[in-house]
Order: structure tokens, then sequence, then C-alpha cells
């Protein structure tokens, strides 16, 4: 005869969970957005909106690349973190630092683009963002790298301590 599976998932388990479907909810949220960025740029380039200066293209540019690029990494990393739980377990509050400086790398990408119109795109390619013929102010050119640096790692595994082996099922 069967048995039900009535073991119940560990604490840790359970905020793990909770932390992951937060990194998941909030790339689902920015991932349509940065597309629809993507969406503006070709009917830009295909005519429209005359009437917006040409350094815009390259500002939405670099918000939606930079947004991308920096979107797929940390939630890769949050999705490494969820399958790591297995052989070790990260220390969770590491993760939640790690989300609250990544909303603080979106509001700084968010200013220097939209705000500051830096438009370097390959903002670390010397000395591009150093040169933008005054069409981005120079803190926009210090915040998009600082924008990077608050994406650390999701969640580096800072402690050994060993999984239940009943848990996730394999
Ligand atoms: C989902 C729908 C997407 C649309 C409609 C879209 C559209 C575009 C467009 C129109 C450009 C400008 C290309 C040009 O004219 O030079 C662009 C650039 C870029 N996109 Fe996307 N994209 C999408 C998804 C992505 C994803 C998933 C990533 C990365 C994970 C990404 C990363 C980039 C980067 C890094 C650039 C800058 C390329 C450069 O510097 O030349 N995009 N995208």
């Amino acid at each position: 005869m069967a048995h039900a599976n009535t073991s119940q998932p560990d604490p840790y388990t359970v905020r793990l969970t909770r932390l992951t479907l937060v990194w998941v909810l909030t790339a689902l949220v920015l991932f349509p957005i940065l597309a629809v960025l993507g969406l503006l740029m070709r009917t830009m380039q295909s005519g429209y909106f005359q009437a917006v200066p040409p350094e815009w293209f390259y500002a939405v540019m670099t918000l939606h690349g930079l947004g991308m690029v920096g979107l797929w990494f940390v939630a890769g990393m949050a999705g490494v973190s969820f399958l790591m739980a297995r052989y070790v377990r990260p220390t969770l509050a590491v993760s939640w630092i790690a989300f609250g400086a990544t909303l603080i790398g979106v509001v700084l990408l968010l200013a220097a683009t939209l705000v500051g119109r830096l438009g370097v795109g390959w903002y670390f390619l010397y000395p591009l963002p150093f040169h933008s013929g005054g069409t981005w102010p120079g803190w926009a050119t210090g915040t998009a790298p600082a924008a990077r640096l608050e994406k650390p790692a999701a969640a580096p595994p800072t402690s050994s301590t060993p999984a239940s082996p009943s848990w996730p099922p394999s």
C-alpha cells in the first residue's frame, strides 16, 4: 500500500522558499517592463517619436541592457541558491541584504538613465563613459557602476551546515 509523504519542510526551507519566490516575483515584474523598453527602442528606430532627442534612445538602451543582464544574473543566482540548499545552507540574511541592495541598484540605474540620461551602454569600457559630449553629467557616470556593485551574489554560501537529506525529494 502506498504511504502519503507527511514530512513537513523545515523552517529554513520555508524561509528559503519564501525568499526565492520574492526574487522570482521581482523578476516577473521587471522583465516585461524591460522588454517593453526593447520594443520602444525598435519603435524609435522605425521613425516614430521623432520629437524625442536621439540621446534618449541610448539612455533607454542602457537601462534595458544593464537592467536585463543584471536581472537575469540575480534571478539566476537566486535559483542556484535554492538548488544548492540540498548541500549547503547559506545565511538567508545575506540574501535579503542582496535583495535590498539590488532594489537600490535598480533605483540608481533608473536615476542614471532616466534623470541623468546616461547613454553609454557598456559603462565599463574606458574611456567611453567619461566622454558624454555634454549629454550626461558626471554623477550619472559614477552611478551606473555603483548600481552594479549593489548586486552581489544572491546568497553566497556562508554556512556549511548540511541540508536535511529528506528535502528536497530527489
Ligand atoms: C524580451 C524582449 C527583448 C527585446 C524586445 C529586446 C530589444 C532590444 C533592442 C531593440 C535593443 C537595441 C539594439 C540596437 O539597436 O543596437 C536591445 C539591446 C540590448 N539588449 Fe535587449 N531585448 C530583449 C531582451 C533582452 C534580454 C533578455 C537581454 C539580456 C539578458 C537583453 C540585453 C540587451 C543588451 C545588453 C543590449 C545592448 C546591446 C548593445 O549594447 O549593442 N535584451 N534589446
